[in-house]
């Protein structure tokens, strides 16, 4: 789709967003099974890299951002940004005591003095992309970090004064045994109490990467996660999400907003934004994910848009499904009927008793069962692809 011109653009972008995302596209190398869009940082010109931090920062003034509730620096790696570009930014921002500001952060580029200066800028959680917990998978990840260095950034960011620490963690890799995850989640979460949330992804890899062949059955992979919630329970996480687990009062807030349907800006290249209902018709857009075309077009004082798009009242309802049903609550039809004039549980009737018989959803005991929010189980979670598409 074509980008809009800038009338049209502030015309969008004319309502106050309490929720922003911005997106770093570097990294220190590229690694094999990422299809996030960033690139290699020594590849790349010092030159660019200020050219399109200047257009980040000039993109950020033409949004309206009023008492942030969350902020999510994502990337890419934001760790590796330029500590003076990273402040430029967090200046600019309308933050309050209690907005959640999250900075993606890799091992490798923590130190004790970064976090102290993240954390006087206002950055108050962070997400380590820890990947694994053992030095020969991190070696097949292609990570640059070993497990030394994951300890050691983790001391580093509680010591610099960060109590809400999340580490994202890779499942399903070949040769990771259940008893490992076990035994390196516990002795990870034990040495770093510290650390409130986990992100536990299961691996996916293009049947064009060369090492997708290596990657365990699906039974296997399974087991992964099941073993990991089995895991993170036993440690007092509670499953809130397909991917995430939080220690109580610790869940993710930026991506609760996502999942709820809420509405976020995003700024940097390929980074996405949504116009929730409650700001008008939603919309939603995306930014080039191409570092020239990005900083062409902010340059030309128009809007980085690759495309951007209205929903249809039937997007809408798909896009609801979908993201409640990845949260522990689930949906509530009620809700559902109200927002969209359809009856879930008639419609999907015949799939729900189906589902709920092979254990893969249930209804939230003690309600009426018309009252019930209707959820997935651990099962169903695991299974959620094609789970969920059975709502729909
Ligand atoms: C945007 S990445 C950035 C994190 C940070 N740059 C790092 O690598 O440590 C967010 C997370 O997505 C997960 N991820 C990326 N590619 C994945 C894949 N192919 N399969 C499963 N998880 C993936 C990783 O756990 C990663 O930490
Ligand atoms: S460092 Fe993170 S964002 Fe960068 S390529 Fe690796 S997984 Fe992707």
């Amino acid at each position: 789709m074509p980008a809009r011109d800038t009338k049209e653009f502030k015309r969008c972008v004319v309502p106050a967003f309490r929720n922003l995302y911005v997106h770093f596209p570097y990294c220190e190398t590229k690694c094999h099974y990422c299809d996030f869009f960033s690139l290699p940082e020594p590849k790349t010109a010092p030159n660019d890299r200020a050219r399109v931090y200047d257009a980040i920062l000039r993109e950020r003034s033409l949004i309206k951002l009023e008492a942030l509730e969350t902020v999510f620096l994502g990337g890419g790696t934001p760790s590796l940004v330029p500590l003076k570009v990273m402040a430029a930014l967090m200046r600019t921002l309308p933050l309050t005591p209690s907005t959640e500001v999250t900075m993606e952060a890799n091992p490798s580029s923590v130190t004790l003095e970064r976090a102290r200066e993240w954390r006087r800028m206002g950055v108050n959680r962070i997400s380590l992309g820890t990947q694994a917990l053992e030095d020969a998978r991190l070696k097949w990840l292609g990570r640059v970090h070993n497990t030394a260095g994951i300890h050691a950034a983790l001391d580093a960011l509680i010591k610099g004064g960060f109590e809400n620490v999340n580490i994202d963690y890779i499942l399903g890799a070949p040769g990771q045994a259940v008893a490992q995850i076990r035994a390196e989640l516990t002795q990870t979460l034990r040495r770093h109490p510290d650390v409130c949330h986990v992100s536990a992804y299961l691996l996916t890899l293009k049947s064009s990467n060369s090492k997708f062949n290596e990657l365990p059955p699906e039974e296997a992979q399974l087991e992964h996660l099941r073993t990991a919630r089995e895991t993170l329970l036993g440690l007092g996480f509670e499953h809130y999400e397909i991917s995430n687990f939080a220690r109580p009062g610790r869940r993710a807030l930026h991506n609760e907003n996502y999942w709820l349907g809420g509405s976020y800006a995003g700024i940097g290249p390929g980074a996405h934004s949504f116009r929730g209902a409650s700001l008008g018709t939603p919309r939603r857009a995306k930014n080039w994910a191409s570092l020239s075309k990005y900083c062409e077009e902010i340059d030309q004082g128009r809007a980085p848009r690759e495309w951007e798009e209205d929903l249809s009242s039937e997007q809408e309802r798909i896009e609801y499904l979908m993201l409640h049903l990845r949260r522990a609550e689930g949906v509530n039809p009620q809700d559902y009927a109200r927002r969209f004039g359809k009856d879930l549980l008639s419609e999907r009737g015949n799939w729900i008793e189906i589902l709920e018989k092979k254990g893969l959803c249930s209804f939230s005991p003690g309600d009426e069962r018309s009252a019930a929010r209707l959820r997935l189980t651990a099962d169903g979670f695991f299974l959620s692809d094609q789970v969920i598409e059975k709502f729909l």
